[in-house]
């Protein structure tokens, strides 16, 4: 199993990059894959055709609230990583015949919940051995990814835009993952679809981290977007999908 972590500032193509190297592993058969969806924003869904609601499912944050801060009883001879793990296979996790999704969600973000935070990341490490890869579309902030989620990653991708404060993100978010002691392997940094490429190998020096390529401007995938329709049925030429191919390539992913 491989967890690769995609961060960076908001807007930086984050949760496209995050479902395109979906399609890029459904297409290379590479299953079976799960999809976190760590942002409270929670767009990443819309981009993979996934409608929690009507599916009949719940964010992990609402399950946590359910099952310990309201519910609050205790259930005599269950751990709490038992129940939540129980709870998420049943209420949380969104199965499709391609890839298994679920959302972190945004209650209980406030304010410290020591037991919850530590059941969660017991109950995932315990569900996330069935797959093959986990993608984890994260917010900027690294330390509730580790407080609540995981703790050992094998890749972060940083997500760069044309901005100073994108350059700033990536010391930023590799001085935080240390600090937390989040074990991971490699820390990427790849263009964003707003990223001068010509800035590629500047960065790399600059910032210290391999540089991995440029994830294209696409109108098409902008459109998609916009009209709410699943990245996952993109043409296998859209611009932007072999992009981030090209990317898992270089890596031995594909
Ligand atoms: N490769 C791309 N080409 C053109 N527009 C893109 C591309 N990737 C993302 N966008 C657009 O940028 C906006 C933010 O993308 P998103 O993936 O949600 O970023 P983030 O998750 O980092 O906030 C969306 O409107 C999306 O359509
Ligand atoms: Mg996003």
């Amino acid at each position: 199993m491989k967890t690769l972590v995609t961060v960076g500032r908001g807007g930086t193509g984050k949760s496209s990059f995050s479902a395109l190297m979906a399609k890029a592993f459904i297409e290379a058969k590479q299953a079976p894959i799960l999809l976190v969806d760590a942002d409270p924003d929670q767009n990443l869904a819309e981009m993979l055709g996934v409608d929690l609601k009507e599916a009949g499912k719940s964010t992990i944050a609402d399950l946590i609230v359910s099952t310990f801060i309201e519910g609050g009883g205790t259930t005599v001879g269950v751990a709490p990583a038992q129940r939540i793990e129980a709870r998420i296979w049943e209420k949380g996790l969104y199965e499709s015949a391609s890839f298994d999704f679920m959302a972190v969600g945004n209650k209980w973000i406030e304010g410290c919940y020591c037991m919850p935070n530590t059941a969660l990341k017991n109950a995932l490490e315990s569900l996330t051995k069935n797959y093959k890869y986990v993608i984890v579309d994260s917010p900027a902030g690294l330390e509730n990814l580790n407080r609540r989620i995981t703790s050992k990653v094998d890749d972060v991708f940083d997500i760069l835009d044309h901005s100073k404060k994108s350059q700033d993100h990536v010391k930023r978010a590799y001085r935080i993952a240390k600090e937390v002691d989040m074990k991971f392997q490699n820390f990427y940094i790849i263009g964003g679809y707003r990223f001068p490429p010509e800035l590629g190998q500047e960065a790399e020096t600059n910032l210290g981290f391999k540089y991995l390529g440029k994830i294209e401007a696409d109108d098409e995938l902008d459109q998609a977007v916009l009209d709410g329709e699943s990245l996952l049925d993109l043409p296998n030429d859209n611009k932007a999908y072999l992009s981030v191919k090209k990317i898992l390539e270089t890596l031995d992913y594909l």
